[in-house]
């Protein structure tokens, strides 16, 4: 299974295509809506969220609703046409300069167009897919956000008053989101070659969701604290994947978000014109990242995941995969539970 994007920001359309989606698979429009609006209107978004209304069309792969087999298309509207004048000022902390040097343009807006964060709906729609399938298959993500800025334990009353801290102060901020899968059968993944690894196509995936810097499976950055007779005795360390594969237990990934670069204060930037110290002021950037990159992980994950699914079980066709997986978790589950 493969997938393509393309389209800036604002452009016309983003274009997303999925292939090597088995059939059999269905899939109401409501249920691609409801995801996409869950990244739309995560909180610490922005007013342009509000002009965005995510409207799709899905132009090949679907009949009556289920999917047959052929790669599928979807189209999103964008609806943030405007876009803005050329501009030689790269922004701080945004693909900018790295971009303008590399393509050879003194025009940021052709670079920043498609390094936008707005790509990932389409990464969104096409993972709806990938989510559908898993839950298909009684396989369940959930994400939440774990720390926001420097505050732990996010609630929605909490995250709302800092956010608004940080927006009255012209700030912005980042976080910790974390993805958790359940119901996962055990060997997806490979322990064969290094890039066959799940943990290495997952941590690809998932440092793949602009501004996130950092990534971790299970205990992460923190099992290093333990000693190894402490580590043995807590397995959840594992995170759900040993030697590359998935072990049969629930599978644990987080991601460090950093904080929105585009302030609202401004920040000083250098025009590659005139080489002047400008202010570069975001007036319509997003207060955090961290809530729509949980929901753009949770996608972003699924898809990954069903390519090593498919991998691991084949099949072109959901009830032979279906078959597939159920023999595979009747044999594997009598020597799990007896662990
Ligand atoms: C869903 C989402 C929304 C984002 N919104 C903004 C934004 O409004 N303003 C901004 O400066 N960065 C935003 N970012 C982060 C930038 O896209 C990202 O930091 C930038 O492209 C540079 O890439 P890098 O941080 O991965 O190096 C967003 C990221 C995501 C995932």
């Amino acid at each position: 299974m493969r997938y393509l994007t393309a389209g800036e920001s604002h452009g016309e359309y983003l274009t997303a295509i999925l292939e090597g989606f088995p059939a059999g698979v269905k899939i109401a429009p409501a249920y691609i809506a409801a995801q996409l609006k869950r990244r739309r209107c995560a909180p610490g978004r922005s007013a342009r969220q509000a002009k965005e209304t995510d409207q799709f069309e899905i132009t090949a792969g679907l009949s009556g609703g289920v999917t047959t087999g052929a790669p599928i298309a979807v189209l999103l509207k964008n609806a943030g046409r405007d876009l803005p004048p050329p501009s030689s000022l790269p922004r701080p902390g945004h693909a900018d300069l790295p971009g303008m040097l590399k393509y050879n343009t003194l025009n940021a807006v052709l670079v920043r167009e498609r390094a936008s964060a707005r790509e990932t709906a389409a990464r969104v729609a096409l993972g709806t897919f990938a989510l559908r399938l898993h839950e298909l298959l009684g396989i369940g993500f959930n994400s939440r956000v774990i720390t926001l800025g420097q505050l732990p334990c996010v609630t929605a009353a909490t995250a709302a008053a800092e956010l608004l801290k940080a927006r009255r102060a012209g700030d912005t901020l980042g976080g910790i989101f974390e993805v958790e899968v359940e119901g996962l059968p055990a060997g997806l993944g490979s322990c064969m070659h290094a890039d066959r690894r799940l943990g290495a196509r997952l941590g690809a995936a998932l440092l793949g969701i602009n501004g996130v810097k950092g990534f971790e499976i299970g205990g992460g950055f923190e099992a290093p604290l333990l000693t190894g007779r402490e580590a043995a005795a807590c397995p959840e360390l594992s995170g759900g994947i040993d030697g590359g594969m998935t072990n049969g237990g629930a599978l644990t990934l987080r991601c460090a978000v950093k904080p929105v670069p585009g302030l609202p204060g401004g920040a000083l930037a250098t025009d590659l014109k005139t080489f002047k110290k400008k202010l570069c002021v975001s007036k319509t950037s997003d207060t955090t990242a961290v809530f729509a990159a949980a929901v753009v992980g949770e996608h972003a994950a699924a898809l990954e995941l069903a390519g090593a699914l498919l991998e691991k079980f084949g099949g072109d066709s959901l009830p032979e995969i279906k078959a597939r997986v159920d023999e595979w978790r009747k044999k594997t589950g009598q020597i799990l539970r007896r662990l």
